[in-house]
């Protein structure tokens, strides 16, 4: 980012609450957990309702052909967007099918293991653990990670897991690695250029899971050179929710094949991946207006607020409820922040997950995730181009009552 005047939290520019009127958000509601399932647009909204009306009013014709001619803009706007090849993307519906896509497909055999952090997502760990389940000596090898840790740290962790492995000597080989960008809980931002290349230097193929990544960071791929990449476009690039784009590195590609096989099993990559069977196309063809949206303020802009108020709104909260952010290093946060909660007993009954779910939602009209984490209960608030600082404190206090209450019935 090279303008010094992009948008802050101190000064948000055309964001703020302001931007409330574009989203779809009723006027007692403030979303705090975009990272979840993200939001759209209502223009996003109306783009996709334009596309579904198109669909239904000859479905021959946008089945048989004009589909395929939509399908192929997006790719090429998205290749655009991320730096690589058109050829080498395929639209799916989300970060999971992404996953099990490739997954499924790599021609695992006895003796390849996969390597994964502990802190990756709970279905991409669990879709890794089916691939050992389902083939003879195919193993999961697990990097623990417990957070605050530095970029250094992780590293080195990553590759001392990977030595350890070397020195076994006992003719496995460490098939693959999948990695976050940015993890879900806790969220934070990986060195993930630099994981890439440890991995590569190790000899394993890399996956990177950028289910966050997209809309968030300035994302390019042929800077960072994954063998795979995935990534939400219904989260941070505000398309509707079902849209997604997997990246192939053209070498890999006939080796993947969609989840669900079509007609046009084995006839490349991109016509494999253009029919998904018959169903509503309408939120991949969102992403276009997804696109046009963000175009109007520019990626730098958006990106340059949200990750302020993420950092100023994180402080403000830590310091509100006596706690601190999880993790030092700003550049280790993204939309994404992580505050300590100020929980006595950590064994209380109530503190747990689904309970502080419930006094949210019911008592404060609010929500945002909570969840144990090393020594630590934290929640993870997202900032988002509709928020703005006194949303943070507002919801800072609300936490507050909600640990006092708590910490009093001790
Ligand atoms: C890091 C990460 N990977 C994968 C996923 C799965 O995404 P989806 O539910 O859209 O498939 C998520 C969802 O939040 C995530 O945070």
């Amino acid at each position: 980012m090279t303008n010094v005047h992009l948008p802050t939290a101190a000064n948000p520019g055309p964001f703020g609450h302001q931007q409330r009127k574009n989203f779809l958000f009723p006027e007692n509601y403030t979303q705090f957990n975009h990272g979840s399932f993200g939001t759209f647009p209502k223009v996003v909204q109306d783009d996709m309702r334009a596309w579904h009306d198109r669909a239904e009013q000859n479905p021959d014709l946008w089945m048989r052909r004009d589909l395929y001619v939509a399908l192929n803009d997006i790719r090429a706007q998205l290749a655009e967007f991320v730096n690589c090849d058109k050829e080498e993307l395929a639209l799916v519906t989300n970060t999971t099918v992404g996953v099990n896509t490739v997954l499924r497909s790599l021609p695992f055999v006895p003796g390849d293991r996969i390597l994964v952090l502990s802190t990756g997502y709970v279905s991409v760990n669990q879709t890794v653990r089916y691939i050992c389940d389902t083939h003879q000596d195919v193993k999961v090898i697990e990097v623990p990670v417990t957070f605050p840790i530095s970029d250094k740290d992780l590293l080195a962790k990553v590759e001392d897991t990977l030595k350890a492995h070397q020195e076994l000597k006992d003719g496995s080989r460490i098939k693959l690695g999948i990695v976050d960008w940015i993890s879900s809980v806790p969220s934070v931002v990986h060195p993930v250029k630099e994981l890439v290349e440890l991995l590569h230097s190790y000899g394993a193929l890399v996956y990177v899971d950028g289910a966050h990544s997209i809309g968030q960071v300035p994302v390019d791929l042929s800077h960072l050179r994954p063998d795979f990449y995935i990534a939400n476009c219904h989260k941070w690039l505000y398309s509707v929710r079902g849209s997604a784009l997997l990246y192939v590195a053209k070498r890999h590609q006939h080796l993947i094949h969609p989840t669900s096989i079509t007609g046009d099993y084995t006839s490349g990559f991109e016509k494999e991946f253009g029919w998904a069977g018959t169903q509503d196309y309408s939120s991949l063809m969102s992403i276009l207006s997804a696109l046009k949206f963000r175009k109007q303020f520019g990626e730098d802009a958006i990106i340059s607020y949200t990750h302020s108020l993420a950092l100023e709104g994180g402080k403000a909260m830590a310091k509100i409820l006596g706690t601190h952010c999880l993790t030092p290093d700003d550049h280790q946060v993204g939309n994404m922040v992580n505050i300590a909660l100020p929980i006595k007993d950590l064994n209380h009954l109530k503190a747990n997950t689904k309970d502080f779910m419930e006094i949210l939602m019911d008592k404060y009209n609010v929500y945002t995730p909570a969840f144990r984490h090393g020594d630590h209960f934290y929640t993870r608030v997202s900032a988002q181009i509709y928020l703005e600082l006194e949303d943070f404190i507002r919801l800072a206090n609300i936490w507050k009552e909600v640990i006092d209450d708590l910490n009093a019935s001790s």
